[in-house]
């Protein structure tokens, strides 16, 4: 039998982003040789050097190109000596958006020897799946400042399904000056979403979903929500339970384990996802996913750390787990079960010395990712 090629786009990106994909990459690429198969990755090198060196953010043919590979492995963009949104809204999101990637994973799961900030009332762990819509709500771009208090806003937008045109023209009186920034919501794009949870919860399981909301203070776009997640569950045969935001907030820091799967809009997904991650023990071990009908994008749910970059203090599990993400999408699920059990069998070692430095360990970049390579 011949072994299995994949081609994988692969953007390290800024801070700690290349530090590690590395590592990930690396346990990739032994996992494949264990289960038969090779990776060839297409390295895309973008990100605030790029910019900074070319003023050229992310080219339209890197996209063509991008489109007809297998996956795409992405570490973390942003950079303190670019202005915020640069490279966050021209990389990150525009391939989330180009790509229709609708669905944003983020599976928060506690593995043991992972200090819990929270002990969970299950005595357990957490297994928690936030399903994040990822094309919609505040996200969208659309918004403006005023000039001289009025303000004439492009309403422009291209999505997989659908586009909008138009314009919101407002003034404030006596010319005081601010700033709009348009929600959206649409009936396909939420219902998709909340779809895809249902299935989600059915796979483990689960009677019900969760959706976090909030039609008390925005009920023209989350009412719209809940009405059509209704409608879903009801058609899916499934449960539903609706929470404002901020109460799961509140509800979260108490009992960490208290949901399933949890279905949200895109920012209280942003939101909630990293509350999440830190109550499973911490961004370093926070794997993320986002999943259109075309290419999918794989990317730990932290951001590049400028504060730790270049230390050798940056936790590589979240990016190796995240690969796993990518070889179960892949059709691997043999190799995504073997890198999962090997971050597993390492966390759960009783030499606590070997733990990343963010559970209180000495173990670098490194040191840890090599211990991970080693029990593949
Ligand atoms: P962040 O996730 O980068 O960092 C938050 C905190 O978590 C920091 O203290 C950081 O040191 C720590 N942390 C993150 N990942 C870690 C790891 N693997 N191991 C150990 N500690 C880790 O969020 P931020 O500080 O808000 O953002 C920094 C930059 O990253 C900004 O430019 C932001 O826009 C960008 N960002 C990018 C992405 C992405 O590309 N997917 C996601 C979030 C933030
Ligand atoms: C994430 C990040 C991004 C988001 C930013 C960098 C645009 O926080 O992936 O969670 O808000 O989606
Ligand atoms: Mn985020």
């Amino acid at each position: 039998m011949t072994p299995r090629k994949y081609v994988i786009a692969r953007v390290p990106g800024d801070g700690i982003g290349p530090e590690v994909v590395g590592a990930a990459s690396r346990i990739l690429d032994a996992a494949g040789s264990r289960w038969g198969f090779s990776i060839h990755w297409a390295d895309y090198p973008l990100g605030a050097g790029h910019y900074l060196r070319t003023g050229e953010v992310l080219p339209e043919a890197v996209l063509e190109e991008m489109a007809s590979m297998d996956a795409l492995f992405l570490g973390a963009v942003g950079d303190p000596r670019v202005r915020p949104g640069i490279l966050e809204r021209g990389i990150l999101l525009r391939i989330r958006f180009h790509f229709d990637q609708y669905v944003n994973l983020r599976p928060a799961k506690s593995y043991p020897g992972v200090p819990l900030p929270v002990k969970p009332g299950n005595g357990a762990g957490l297994d928690t799946l936030v399903v994040r819509e990822n094309t919609e709500d505040f996200y969208v771009g659309i918004g403006g400042r005023t000039q001289k208090g009025m303000a004439c806003i492009d309403l422009s937008t291209e999505r997989g399904l659908y586009s909008i045109h138009g314009r919101l023209e407002g003034t404030f009186t006596g010319g005081v000056e601010g700033a709009f920034q348009l929600g959206v919501a649409s009936e396909p794009g939420i219902r998709r979403v909340v779809a895809y949870g249902c299935r989600a919860a059915k796979a483990r399981g689960e009677e019900k979903i969760t959706l976090a909301s909030k039609s008390n203070a925005l009920p023209q776009i989350y009412g719209f929500w809940e009405e059509v997640a209704r409608d879903e569950a009801a058609r899916t045969g499934m449960g539903l339970s609706i929470v404002n935001a901020d109460a799961m907030c509140y509800h979260l820091v108490r009992s960490p384990d208290l949901y399933g799967v949890v279905v949200a809009p895109n920012m209280f997904g942003d939101i909630v996802s990293d509350l999440l991650a830190g109550l499973a023990g911490g961004l370093g071990v926070a794997a993320g996913a986002d999943i259109g009908d075309g290419l999918s994008m794989f990317e730990p749910i932290h951001g590049s750390a400028p504060d730790i970059a270049g230390t050798g203090r940056a936790n590589p599990i979240a990016s190796i787990l995240t690969g796993a993400l990518l070889l179960d999408h892949l059709g691997e699920k043999d190799a995504a079960k073997s890198v999962e059990a090997a971050v597993a069998a390492f966390l759960g070692e009783a030499d606590r010395k070997r733990l990343p430095l963010e559970f209180g360990g000495e173990g670098t970049t490194s040191s840890v990712g090599d211990a991970i390579l080693g029990k593949i």
